[in-house]
């Protein structure tokens, strides 16, 4: 049994299952760049300020450069008596450089230094994740700009409502995902603030530099108070929220994905690559990926509620508890960068049946609006011209026969304000092509969209 860095105080020797128990390094050792890098920054520092002599601060950077490689290597053996990656990190310091390597740890705590590192990890995250944001929009951008006249039904309440662009369809998730990238991007200045110099919660006798440390890691400046730097943890239940944020709206296009790929829709056929089938159904192709998409929100709100639930109650400032930020943090991390890059993929190779979505808008009463707008504009009141569609919806239903079939002389009957030019308004792509209010599908509203979209990612 290795003794303990902090077992000054102790008469009996920790319990190996007690140990386990207690030990975050078999997730934490997710942040052994980052503690090493901060721990870099703090040697650092001591040696400007004069806390510890040059030579032992040029041996101890020494001794982390080695871990360092030694960890890229992947050859560090982590010790789970060694509780956590800064203790182990600590020891095997000391371990490769002597007794020396002990003064690393003066004027912080772990208490800080955990907090340091986690905001390091989730500041570096979150960049990538918003490439892989910009990716999925890209994917968006690229499928919408080959079916800008490419007709689907819209829906309500999941009835056939107005004919709109497949462009436009997809777009409204090119804007959720801008949004989600401004949440994230705003919420780096709440990240990148430096909790290091804080201690253990009350600062430190030792005359420490906590701006120069923040600079050396790129911190944008310093926690104002030592008791809030140690116990926060909202950067991490803002990132949860974004994520969860951004999980619903990837959700919600999954859904809409495992719909059109359906045999009752066949709107789009997914990429070999994205689908499986089934082990016992030969002719199955299922939309696996965007099922489990889907699947995986759930986790993430679970994250959410969970550091939530385990902070409501903490009084300041470290408690153990808050160990338990991490595995939530680190899970949603990979749910969400593995699900956004599996989704451009996705988006990018999936075919657009546009004939099965052209051949839906033909055959439905999405193009009932219309005609009652046409008598409306001829002066009907909007109240009448509807209720005037409506009986002539019922007729052909009962004759079995949609608006454009309907003979001029049927159209008379049920109003004398129609004209011959009901047909060209009642076709699906003159529906779409004139509803040019301000973001609304018509073809033009639509290019001015994607025209906008490109310039806001270009500038990413
Ligand atoms: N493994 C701990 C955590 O993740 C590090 C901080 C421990 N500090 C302490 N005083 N026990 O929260």
């Amino acid at each position: 049994m290795t003794a303990k860095l902090w077992g000054g105080r102790f008469t009996k020797k920790a319990e190996s299952w007690v140990d386990a128990f207690g030990a975050s390094i078999g997730f934490d050792k997710e942040l052994v760049n980052e503690d090493i890098e901060g721990s870099m920054a703090h040697i650092k520092m001591l040696g400007k300020c004069g806390i510890v002599p040059k030579e032992d601060v040029e041996k101890i950077l020494t001794g982390l450069t080695v871990i360092k490689e030694r960890a890229e290597k992947g050859e560090l053996e982590y010790n789970v008596q060694n509780e956590d990656i800064h203790l182990n990190i600590e020891k095997f310091l000391i371990d490769e450089i002597g007794e020396v390597g002990g003064k690393l740890h003066t004027g912080r705590s772990r208490n800080d230094q955990v907090a340091t590192d986690m905001h390091l990890y989730l500041r570096n995250q979150v960049n990538e994740i918003m490439v892989s944001i910009k990716h999925l929009q890209e994917a968006l951008l690229g499928q919408a700009k080959q079916h800008v006249e490419t007709i689907i039904p819209g829906y309500t309440h999941m009835q056939r409502a107005q004919p709109v662009s497949f462009a436009h369809h997809l777009m409204a998730y090119f804007w959720m995902l801008e949004r989600d990238y401004e949440r994230y991007e705003e919420s780096i200045k709440r990240i990148n603030i430096s909790p290091l110099g804080a201690g253990a919660l009350a600062g430190t006798t030792f005359p420490i530099d906590r701006a120069f440390t923040a600079e050396l890691l790129g911190f944008d400046g310093i926690y104002e108070n030592s008791m809030d730097a140690v116990s926060d943890r909202d950067f991490i239940i803002e990132f949860l929220s974004n994520s969860s944020m951004l999980m619903m709206h990837l959700s919600r296009l999954c859904e809409e994905i495992i719909l059109w790929s359906s045999q009752e829709f066949q709107f789009i056929e997914l990429d070999d690559a994205f689908a499986t089938g089934s082990s016992i159904m030969p002719q199955k192709k299922n939309p696996d990926m965007a099922e489990l998409i889907r699947g995986k929100t759930g986790r993430v709100y679970g994250s959410l509620f969970s550091l939530l639930t385990t902070l409501k109650g903490l009084p300041l400032s470290y408690n153990k508890d808050m160990q338990e930020d991490k595995e939530g943090m680190f899970d949603t991390v990979h749910t969400v960068k593995g699900s956004l890059q599996i989704f451009a993929g996705m988006i990018e190779t999936m075919k657009v049946l546009d004939n099965n979505m052209e051949k839906a808008t033909n055959e439905d009463f999405s193009n009932a609006t219309e005609l009652a707008d046409y008598l409306a504009s001829k002066g009907m009141p909007f109240r009448a011209a509807h209720e005037v569609v409506g009986k002539l919806v019922l007729h052909c239903i009962q004759n079995n026969k949609f608006l454009l079939d309907l003979s001029m002389a049927e159209f008379k009957e049920a109003s004398e304000l129609f004209e011959d030019d009901i047909y060209h308004v009642l076709e699906p792509k003159t529906v779409v092509a004139r509803r040019n209010s301000a973001g609304g599908t018509g073809f033009n509203q639509v290019k001015e969209a994607i025209v906008k979209a490109e310039s806001i990612i270009n500038k990413k």
